[in-house]
């Protein structure tokens, strides 16, 4: 009887799998750089994104390489990016409205610098992580509402 392969026997799958992402869309590391430091070039310029991020963030080239790893984690799948997300933003004093505007920042980054196919690629797995993001940053806001209808 021919033994189960170790999971550290086989090889991974992940190379081959960012190389057909790279093939469909044509997004590469390179083109995730780009995009990273263009995106957040605008961030910091937008009068209401840009004090949210100038008072958390003391080392931006430490941002914008941690942001890289994330973005080639999720479009090219290569597990760079080793954090949390979603503890980052927790206390964050944003509502949607702000999520939208990132999200429209991205799009329109996306959109300058990549293929269609790679800015369709982006934007939806964006989409997606704002929305999760926002959910869990509103549900960990102290609930105001109820606090006040409550002592009323
Ligand atoms: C209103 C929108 C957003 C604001 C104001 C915001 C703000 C921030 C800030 C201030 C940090 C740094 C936290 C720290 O180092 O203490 C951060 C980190 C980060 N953000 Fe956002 N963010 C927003 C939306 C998003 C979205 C939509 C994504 C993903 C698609 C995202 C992904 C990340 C990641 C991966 C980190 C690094 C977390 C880590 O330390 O590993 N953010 N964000």
């Amino acid at each position: 009887m021919q033994a189960h392969p170790k999971a550290t026997d086989r090889p991974s799958l992940r190379p081959e799998m960012t190389r057909a992402i790279t093939r469909a869309t044509g997004l590469d590391e390179p083109q995730l750089v780009a995009v990273v430091h263009s995106f957040y070039a605008k961030v910091r310029r937008d009068p209401i994104l840009g004090p949210i991020f100038e008072t958390r963030i003391a080392d931006w080239d430490a941002h914008l390489a941690r942001m890289v790893t994330f973005w080639s984690s999720v479009a090219l799948m290569t597990g760079h990016y080793h954090g949390s997300a979603l503890t980052a933003h927790l206390g964050l004093p944003v509502q949607w409205g702000d999520f939208e505007r990132w999200l429209d920042l991205f799009r329109e980054t996306a959109e300058e610098i990549c293929s269609p196919e790679g800015a369709r690629h982006l934007i939806e797995r964006a989409e997606r992580i704002a929305l999760s993001l926002n959910t869990a940053v509103q549900q960990a806001k102290p609930d105001d509402a109820a606090t006040f209808s409550a002592s009323a």
